[in-house]
């Protein structure tokens, strides 16, 4: 038997983190993105169709650190599109409120962040240049934008600009390919512009998701950007993971993407080392049914049922990943359309199966990132009918901030 609060089983750890020894006292630093500080230097990533209010919510309750929205189409912001405007919401629990923005061009970029910024909905605001869909790079969009260096410096600035005092940060991938790496080169025009951190995906569009993140591409980042912080991103599996990235690279803070779907409590462990203790072990089965009722009920809170049940699905398959009997368990989670159903076909779970024994970085136990990958159309820069939108999306809850 497994315990959750003895410190983690070597078998849980890779082979590589097994002797990497915790945050020293005064070893790292929180992280500072303007006025923000980011203790412990961690950053859930932005990502499309997970990192809504719920997940962000559940993730925050493991550990601090900085939990940024998924992908926010300036264009559609603009326009008042009432899905956006549910994705651009923040529940009650979310202090910091960080938001990530997606635009092709300068006009709509600074629109959107005006919007944002003026009506005080948002505390950072990330964009992303890191789009790797090829339909969208194939017309310059997404992780083609650092190919134009101007077009860069023009969205970036008007995003400075327009978000005053609230910080913005700039995230993007090595290139578009190996021969057209143009990393440095956005790094320097993030700084030029007065960003206040630089975030870097250590693979090319080209990678997708696949192939090891070239950390050594972060540290050459970290030497070519000297006045901001530098966010490395990739890879981060196991709490270890993050220590060793900062201390290989020297970047000030990682950035946390596949590594926490299904396994929330990541957040946790981070917190965990970064305070000089020790990871625990992850929960046996009775605790991930527990975190997985619990995130389905906050999704109800934010979206009818049904919608709801639709998007846990796949929260589902990564909870379930390498459990025994999980495959038959994935089969009946994928038809649930109500709360009470995902309860019931739980409360028949094997509660006391521990943890599948192996390290969490392993191939066998690495969610799979849903093979579509999510990016917006890539539209034209040519003008529209600007409207604001009616109102953003009713609270649900109490509190200052709702989730909507
Ligand atoms: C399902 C999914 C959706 C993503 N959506 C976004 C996004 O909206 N914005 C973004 O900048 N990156 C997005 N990414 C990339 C992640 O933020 C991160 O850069 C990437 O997963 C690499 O980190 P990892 O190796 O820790 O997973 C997405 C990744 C995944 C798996």
């Amino acid at each position: 038997m497994v315990s959750e609060t003895a410190a983690m089983d070597a078998v849980y750890r890779s082979p590589i983190n097994r002797d990497v020894p915790p945050a020293a006292p005064g070893e790292f630093s929180p992280l500072r993105i303007g006025p923000l500080a980011v203790w412990p230097p961690v950053v859930l990533a932005p990502m499309a169709g997970v990192t809504n209010p719920p997940f962000r919510t559940l993730c925050r309750r493991y550990g601090a650190g900085l939990y940024v929205s998924e992908m926010i189409t300036a264009r559609a912001l603009v326009e008042g599109n009432r899905k956006t405007l549910l994705l651009a919401s923040f529940g009650p629990e979310e202090t910091t409120r960080s938001l990530q923005l997606y635009g092709v061009d300068p006009h709509h970029v600074g629109e959107a962040v005006r919007l944002l910024v003026g009506e005080g909905r948002v505390d950072h605001v990330d964009m992303n240049f890191g789009c790797p869909v090829r339909k969208v790079t194939s017309k310059g969009g997404g992780a083609a934008i650092p190919l134009k260096p101007r077009l860069l410096r023009g969205i970036v600035r008007a995003a400075v600009r327009a978000a005053e005092s609230v910080p913005v940060t700039i995230k993007f991938r090595l290139g578009i390919d190996e021969r057209y790496l143009t990393y440095l080169e956005a790094g320097r025009i993030g700084e030029d512009e007065g960003c206040a951190a630089v975030g870097l995906h250590a693979r090319t569009a080209a990678q997708l998701y696949d192939g090891e993140a070239r950390w050594d591409a972060i540290a050459a980042l970290k030497q070519a950007v000297t006045r901001i912080p530098v966010l490395g991103n990739g890879d981060v599996w196991e709490a270890e993971d993050a220590l060793r990235m900062m201390r290989t690279t020297g970047c000030d803070a990682v950035i946390v993407g596949r590594g926490c779907l299904g396994r929330p409590w990541l957040f946790r462990d981070l917190a965990d080392v970064f305070e000089g203790g020790e990871p625990r072990n992850p929960p046996d089965f009775g605790g991930v049914v527990e975190v997985m009722l619990e995130h389905a009920r906050l999704l109800v809170q934010w979206l009818d049922e049904e919608r709801a049940m639709r998007e846990f699905r796949k929260h589902g398959s990564w909870y379930t990943k390498g459990f025994r009997g999980g495959a038959p368990l994935r089969q009946r989670l994928m038809q649930v359309t109500r709360l009470a159903d995902l309860e019931a076909i739980l409360a028949t779970a094997d509660r006391a199966q521990h943890f599948p024994r192996r390290p969490c970085a392993s191939p066998g136990a690495r969610p799979r990132a849903p093979s579509r990958s999510r990016c917006p159309r890539a539209t034209s820069t040519t003008s529209t009918t600007r409207r604001r939108p009616a109102s953003w999306p009713r609270s649900r809850t109490r509190g200052g901030r709702e989730l909507a």
